[in-house]
Order: structure tokens, then C-alpha cells, then sequence
């Protein structure tokens, strides 16, 4: 069987640090490995829209920034097909027939709905499209036919439920679509990278993200005035390492070579951890090592990107052909879904002579 990736974003806004180890550097080194024959990567406009149909404008804009974003990041066009989800109606078609597979109870279940639901105080009343957007997720991920679904952690439910949504058409209708596989972030740090003030998750509202198109300067400025541990008030008191932003970050991206380059009086994170639970090290220089790993994976990411800032016309380009690619892919699935669904009405022929045998032999 052929392996095949489909992931996404909703371009609701810029992408940062806690995208990149969540999920955008193992995407590149996904597409990299030559172990798959097809990846797709969609800007869910389309899903960003379910609770922003009153803000057009503002998806509009973030699609062009997370193109940026993955290009910049190193997703190479030649190997991944980029494409934007509303360019592709047959998601949308597809999601209106997995709405008879789905029920209203199950989709209440769901607890990354049942969180945003209350971050949105969509509690009283719940847009129907937003409520469905999980199903919608589901024809994303089988209109490719995807092996393989690499995402954060709060999207497990729904790859759960695309998973019985696909038991379900396959019992009913025959063997048509694909069980995915979820593909989770490896290391803890990377799975739930937290925000710069040390709050649970980086989140534009709470002005805790470093952005991949950050300065220096900013990287700089916000990795100095980063959240560590309040009770670590002189360099020898023994600091605690529970929500300490630095150590963190570091423990998502820091690799033995950066102590070598950087900080060469300690072999590796453990040795400067011990160093900093038994008193003596101070936060400076924790956080100086930080921004010198943060700086060697995000300089190239920026260069990239001036790069495609100067010409984003082709950035257009390139989302254009993806679309273009995309939308060929998930037609032919849908052609296979129709058909098991029996709608395939014009480009089945024994279907009408068949009718007509019948009527005539009335
Ligand atoms: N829900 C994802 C997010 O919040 C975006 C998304 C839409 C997605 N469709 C998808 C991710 C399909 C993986 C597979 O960013």
C-alpha cells in the first residue's frame, strides 16, 4: 500500500515556535526521509472559517503567512503538494456524506470540541458548521487516501473519529477508504511547548509566542524576559526545573552539540540541569544558550523566507498548483465514494439499462 501524509493548519494566524516542534520540523524531516509517496499539506481555510465567518479577512491574510511559514520552514513544493482546503469543493462534499456516519452525541464527546467550544463561549449556541468541523476533518484526511496523519496531541480525537467514520462507510458501502495512523510528536517538550510566560500553551491572545518570522531582536527580548522559576532568586539558591520555560525549550531542541558550541563546561542538558537544581548557575545563562539554539534553527528559517517575501507571486504559484493537484487526487476518491454510495448515476451504464430492462418487461 502506498503511505501518504495529509496534515494542515487553519490560517488563523502566524505560525510559531510551538508549531515548529509540534509539528512543521517533523513534517520536514518526514518529507525528506523518502518514505513516502505522497504528502500533502493543507491551509484549512475552509475549517478557520467555522468560527471566524464573520472575519473573512482575517483567514485570508493568514493564509499567505502560512504559506510563508511552511515554505520558510523548508517544505519544498517539488516533494510536498501544498494546497488550500476550499480550493477543493469535494472536502466539502465528502463531509456532507460523513454526516449520516457521525452522531450528534459523539461529536459532543470530543474533547478538544469540548474545550474550544468554551474558549469561544460558543456554549448557548454552537455555529452548525463548527460542530461539524471534525467531520470535516475526516474527509480531509480520506479524500487522500492518508496513511499517515503527523499532528499535535489535541488532535487525536478527531483522527479517532475519522478512523470510525472509515469503519463505518467501509462496513455499509464496501472497501473503499483508508484507516489512518496518527503520527505524534516523539519527545514530551515538543509535544506541549509551553508559552513564554510559562502558561500552558503559546497562544497569539496570550502574547506568549515566538514567531517563526520573528527578528533576532525579538527572539532575543523575549527569550531575556522569559518565565523561569520565581522561587530562584539568587544565582546559588537551587532552582527548580517544573514549567521552567528555558529548560524547556531546551529539552525540545537543544541537541549535544550545542553544549560543545556553545556552553562546552557541560556535556549535555543533564550535566547544566544538575548544575541549576543544586544552586549556582544562574537564569542568564540559560537562557544565553537558548537563544543561541533558538538563533542556528531559526536564521535559515528566516533567510527562506525573505526570500519568498520577495516573491510572492510565486508563492501564489505554487499554493495554485498544489490546489490544482489536490482537488485531481480527491475527485478520483470521490468518484470510488459515489460509486459505493450507488449516486454515481451518469457514468454507471448498466444502471440504466437495467431501469430500462425493468420498465419494459412491466
Ligand atoms: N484542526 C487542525 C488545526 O487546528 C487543522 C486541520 C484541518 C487538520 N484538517 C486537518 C490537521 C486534517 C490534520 C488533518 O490546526
Amino acid at each position: 500500500m502506498e503511505k501518504i501524509i495529509l496534515t494542515g493548519d487553519r490560517p488563523t494566524g502566524k505560525l510559531h515556535l510551538g508549531h515548529y516542534v509540534g509539528s512543521l520540523k517533523r513534517r520536514v524531516e518526514l518529507q525528506n526521509s523518502g518514505q513516502f509517496d505522497e504528502i500533502f499539506v493543507m491551509i484549512a481555510d475552509a475549517q478557520a472559517l467555522t468560527d471566524n465567518a464573520d472575519n473573512p479577512e482575517k483567514v485570508r491574510q493568514n493564509v499567505i503567512e502560512v504559506a510563508l511559514d511552511y515554505l520558510s520552514v523548508g517544505l519544498d513544493p517539488e516533494k510536498t503538494t501544498i494546497f488550500i482546503q476550499s480550493q477543493v469543493p469535494e472536502l466539502a462534499e465528502l463531509a456532507f456524506y460523513y454526516m449520516n456516519l457521525v452522531t450528534v452525541s459523539r461529536v459532543q464527546r470530543n474533547p478538544t470540541v469540548k474545550t474550544e467550544i468554551k474558549m469561544r463561549n460558543f456554549e448557548q449556541s454552537i455555529p452548525v458548521g463548527f460542530f461539524c468541523y471534525p467531520v470535516s476533518q475526516a474527509s480531509d484526511i480520506t479524500a487522500f487516501k492518508a496513511t499517515t496523519v503527523p499532528v499535535g496531541e489535541d488532535q487525536a480525537p478527531m483522527i479517532e473519529l475519522t478512523r470510525e467514520i472509515v469503519n463505518r462507510f467501509n462496513n455499509i458501502y464496501g472497501p473503499t477508504l483508508v484507516e489512518p495512523e496518527i503520527l505524534l510528536p516523539d519527545n514530551a517538550a515538543c509535544m506541549r511547548l509551553p508559552g513564554t510566560d510559562g502558561k500552558a500553551k503559546m497562544s497569539k491572545s496570550l502574547g506568549n509566542c515566538i514567531y517563526l518570522s520573528d527578528t533576532t531582536k525579538e527572539v532575543k527580548k523575549k527569550v531575556n524576559s522569559m518565565y523561569t522559576d520565581p522561587e530562584h532568586l539568587t544565582i546559588d539558591s537551587p532552582g527548580h526545573l517544573e514549567g521552567n520555560c528555558p529548560f524547556i525549550y531546551l529539552d525540545a531542541l537543544s541537541r549535544p552539540e550545542h553544549f560543545a558550541k556553545y556552553l562546552p563546561d557541560y556535556p549535555d542538558l543533564q550535566a547544566l540541569k544538575d548544575h541549576y537544581t543544586r544552586g549556582g548557575l544562574g537564569d542568564g545563562t540559560v537562557k544565553k544558550l537558548l537563544f543561541n539554539v533558538l538563533e542556528e534553527e531559526l536564521a535559515p528559517i528566516r533567510e527562506r523566507r525573505s526570500h519568498y517575501e520577495q516573491n510572492i507571486p510565486a508563492v501564489y504559484d505554487i499554493l495554485r498548483e498544489g490546489s490544482e493537484k489536490a482537488r485531481a487526487a480527491a475527485a478520483q476518491t470521490l468518484d470510488e465514494v459515489r460509486a459505493a454510495m450507488r449516486i454515481n448515476y451518469f457514468d454507471d451504464p448498466s444502471l440504466i439499462a437495467d431501469q430500462a430492462a425493468r420498465y419494459k418487461s412491466k
